[in-house]
């Protein structure tokens, strides 16, 4: 038998428990994060929550009532001390205007869901015809485990679309579709405060749309289970007004900044390596209150012109470790392959490793030197479709280091890839 004081204190930490877990919700903190759904930023986002608010509303009245009655009935006919042979009270066999009255009551609650549920799947399902000449258009691809974004109507050269990853840049206030599209497996598109999700299927087109009110940046999340990175398969929108829009594009469109000291003298990239860390380092401050901000000072050109040296050291370092295989750097290194991240303008971005990581030196150094600690099973450290990674499978099917990347190179490959603005 359980001992009284036993089940008291165990009530009573239970109590506690969940004060402490419902805090986030009483104070706002589930309400507004990157990732809320309720603080929406644009109308495609608000027509959802609005179906919630409008399904919350008529289910909690509901419930109000139905605990209500419900509660009248035990407390009004529960047995009563001196009950105990008291004769069976008259049992009713069903009041036909009571059992009409609540049919029609529950078809007239679902009527009142499905009026703004119907209106808003319309509505959500693609641009409305008054915005369709105005709409923008870019086509997401999925891939285990980033996000690759593609530019239609930009191009760097004769049918080459502009491309980019991780970081996709709408114009605010504009409808913007977005096909989807998979290399692998499903995924799913999903930027909480500007529009709920859409799988990302192979094999079948899919698209959404969005719009951003204003400009801002926002958090973006793969929301489909596509194995074991799927938690961490993050991206970012960064919706901008027109001028810096246009701005951005046709810097994008531009090749990468070259490369041009030939001083082979090696320097060492100031800060200290994070190595072996067993969590992820969180955001820092600056980032994680004023994300916008931080990406607009990510765009300003690349300071540190002393570390030219080093800059170039990781120009060669990144063709001769065959990083060149996978990933485009145009103006730099030509070749890659389609499914590694375009790089050419990667140090402008607020966020690597598939908008894990903040875009830091540190970051992308523990990034280069131990992609499977970051974020496990990625192809980066496994390889794909036949082209090695950073380990190779030998004859007798283990696991062997195929590309090694040690501290010194690791800086000159940062400063390299910081450099690439
Ligand atoms: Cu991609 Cu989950």
């Amino acid at each position: 038998m359980i001992a009284l004081p036993t089940l008291r204190s165990f009530a009573r930490r239970s109590l506690t428990a969940l004060t402490i877990a419902c805090l986030p919700l009483i104070t706002g903190g589930w309400l507004s994060g990157h990732q809320s759904t309720f603080d929406t930023k644009g109308p495609v986002a608000k027509a959802q929550l609005d179906v919630f608010y409008v399904t919350l509303w008529v289910t909690g009245i509901l419930f109000v009532l139905v605990a209500s009655v419900l509660a009248y009935a035990t407390l009004k006919f529960k047995a009563r001390k001196g009950d105990e042979h008291a004769a069976v009270p008259p049992q009713g066999h069903g009041n036909p205007l009571i059992e009409l009255g609540l049919i029609a009551a529950s078809v007239g609650a679902l009527i009142i869901i499905a009026i703004p549920t119907l209106h808003n799947i319309w509505y959500t399902y693609d641009v409305p015809e008054a915005e369709k000449a105005t709409a923008y258009e870019v086509t997401a691809t999925g891939y285990q485990w980033w996000f690759k974004f593609e530019y239609p109507h930009e191009e760097i050269a004769a049918d080459t679309p502009l491309v980019v990853a991780n970081e996709l840049v709408i114009p605010a206030g504009r409808a913007v579709r977005v096909n989807l599209r998979t290399f692998d497996v499903i995924h799913s598109f999903w930027v909480p405060k500007l529009a709920g999700k859409v799988d990302m299927i192979p094999n079948r087109g899919n698209h959404l749309w969005l719009k951003a009110d204003e400009p801002g940046y926002f958090w973006g999340q793969c929301a489909e289970y596509c194995g074991e990175s799927h938690a961490v398969m993050r991206f970012r929108v960064i919706a901008l007004n027109p001028a810096d829009f246009a701005k951005w594009i046709a810097h994008q469109k531009e090749n990468s900044k070259a490369v041009t000291t030939s001083d082979p003298k090696p320097v060492f990239a100031s800060y200290t390596p994070i190595h072996n860390a067993p969590n992820l380092p969180g955001y820092s401050d600056k980032f994680d209150q004023h994300p916008f901000e931080a990406w607009k000072q990510q765009q300003e050109p690349y300071a540190s012109a002393s570390d030219e040296a080093l800059i170039q050291k990781g120009h060669e370092i990144f063709t001769a470790k065959g990083c060149v295989t996978c990933h485009v750097i145009r103006g730099g290194h030509a070749g890659g392959a389609p499914f590694a991240p375009d790089l050419t303008h990667v140090g402008a971005r607020s966020t690597i490793a598939g908008g894990l990581l903040e875009n830091t030196p540190e970051n992308l150094h523990r990034w280069i030197t131990d992609p499977n600690g970051v974020k496990p099973g990625n192809k980066m450290y496994h390889g794909v479709s036949g082209m090695l990674g950073y380990m190779a499978r030998d004859e007798n099917d283990n696991w062997t280091p195929h590309i090694q990347v040690d501290d010194t190179e690791a800086r000159a490959l940062v400063s390299y890839l910081n450099s690439l603005k």
